[in-house]
């Protein structure tokens, strides 16, 4: 039912973790299975994301997605990022289940959640991109 890339990124997710400081952090959360992303940015003054982690209380698919999510965007500038589709995602995993497609969406939104974060914190505008439904910690603290 999964492909192997998606087992062999459940099994190692790639940049797990948190990052110390980091430019900018969002918390996405899916209300109906449950399931948390978070995701760490260090950008550069260039633009550039340097490192990015992720920390994942979901499913295997979530972890996966943002594995992979978390590959895609390192190295690229705040707008190749915003980019980064769920689409994308789950391409460069070579499909996911219909059931697991939400999973992925988690990844998109959790990207755009820390970029959301990192231009609030810098003080600038990222071209197209969207404020952030809801932020977990946000609905957390009320
Ligand atoms: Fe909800 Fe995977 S089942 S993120």
């Amino acid at each position: 039912m999964y492909s192997e890339k998606v087992m062999d990124h459940f099994n190692n997710p790639r940049n797990m973790g948190e990052i110390e400081n980091p430019s900018g952090v969002g918390t996405v959360g899916n209300a109906k299975c449950g399931d948390i992303m978070r995701m760490y940015l260090d950008v550069d003054g260039a633009g550039v994301i340097r490192d990015v982690k992720f920390k994942t209380f979901g499913c295997g698919a979530a972890v996966a997605t943002s594995s992979m999510a978390t590959e895609l965007v390192k190295g690229k500038t705040v707008e190749e990022a915003l980019k980064v589709t769920n689409k994308a995602v789950m391409e460069a995993l070579d499909g996911l289940p219909p059931v697991k497609v939400h999973c992925s969406l988690l990844a998109e939104e959790a990207i755009h959640a820390a970029l959301w974060d990192y231009a609030k914190r810098q003080g600038i505008v990222i071209e197209g991109l969207k404020e952030p439904v809801a932020d977990i910690d946000e609905i957390a603290e009320g």
